[in-house]
């Protein structure tokens, strides 16, 4: 099969490349920067370089400009959110442009979407808190249902905090107990909701391939955990001197505006309509996960 990837460089993307690759496909990636071709992968930096007869069976769209890349002022603000909008428009446009459009689009997103919560479960149905995060995921999804227009099923992927050994948030979470100190943020309570990177590609290409399902799905493990819990699991991975808050006024200072949005509160989400379907986590665990990482 041919997939195409936006953001196919990043975290997420190269492992889903590598799984793909693995499994014979063929896949096109959208980057930002021009690349040497490695058959069976070909890199673009456009999309309107991709001719009108090329067929996609999968397009999985992850581009956008990183949260935590750098302090959230107005500009960085607006890249974060027109990095992943203006990107997505022009993937439908090429979508529209092409003679037969792909079977399926599997488009980012991220359990911000539901905005601040404190203990409540949240499900797809999970109520709405408007907010920053809240409201770049639903424009973001809103720009990829264009696609369901030209007959493509669209998939919309609720990303958690994606974890695996050798980047993503776990870089900067796993940072203090390098030296032995455990710590967790404020108060510890908030929420949250983690995924290992391989459940997210085994559960990208378990979307691909069920014709029938469509719309957004959580794409967390099965059993969230404070932030308190989490720095509780890592103890029993990583041997720690003691632990300790990183106060919310400290944190505050370091990142400005992102604490609140994105480390003092969280989501205790559940991937309801991924069980629902019968996707089975590999490590569905928090143990089992950072068991694997750090095996
Ligand atoms: N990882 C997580 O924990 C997590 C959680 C929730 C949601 N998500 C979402 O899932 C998507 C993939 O996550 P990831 O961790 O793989 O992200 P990542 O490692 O930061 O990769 C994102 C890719 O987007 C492209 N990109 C970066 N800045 C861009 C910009 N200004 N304009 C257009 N493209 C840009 C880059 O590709 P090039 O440099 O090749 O152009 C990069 O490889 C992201 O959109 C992210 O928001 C991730």
């Amino acid at each position: 099969m041919h997939y195409l990837i936006t953001g196919g460089t990043g975290f997420i993307g190269t492992a889903l490349i590598d799984k793909l690759l693995r499994d014979d496909h063929s896949v096109t990636v959208l980057t930002r920067q021009a690349r040497q071709d490695q058959a069976p992968v070909k890199f673009v930096t456009s999309l309107d370089s991709i001719p009108a007869d090329t067929h996609f069976n999968a397009v999985v769209n992850l581009a956008g400009a990183s949260l935590a890349g750098a302090r959230w002022s107005a500009a960085y603000k607006g890249e974060i959110v027109s990095s992943r909008l203006a990107t997505t428009e022009r993937l439908i446009e090429l979508l529209r442009r092409l003679e037969s459009p792909p079977e399926v689009l599997l488009s980012g997103s991220a359990i911000g979407y539901y905005g601040h919560h404190g203990n409540e479960l949240l499900s797809e149905e999970g109520a709405v808190v408007p907010g920053f995060s809240q409201d770049l995921c639903k424009r973001w999804e809103e720009a990829a249902m264009g696609a369901s227009d030209i007959g493509t099923r669209v998939c919309l992927l609720r990303l958690g905090v994606v974890l695996d050994r050798d980047g993503g948030a776990l870089v900067e979470m796993a940072k203090s107990f390098q030296f032995g100190v455990g710590s967790w943020i404020g108060s510890g309570k908030q929420w949250l909701s983690w995924v290992h990177r391989r459940d997210v590609v085994a559960a990208i290409i378990f979307l691909q391939q069920r014709s029938d399902l469509s719309g957004p799905f959580n794409m967390t493990a099965p059993e969230p955990v404070t932030s308190r819990g989490f720095c509780k699991a890592m103890q029993g991975h990583k041997s720690t001197l003691f632990s300790a808050p990183v106060p919310a006024p400290v944190i505050r200072l370091l990142v400005g505006e992102m604490a609140d949005e994105l480390l003092l509160n969280g989501q205790r989400v559940v991937p309801a309509r991924l069980e629902a379907a019968g996707f089975r986590f590999a490590l569905p665990t928090l143990d089992t996960a950072l068991g694997d990482i750090y095996g």
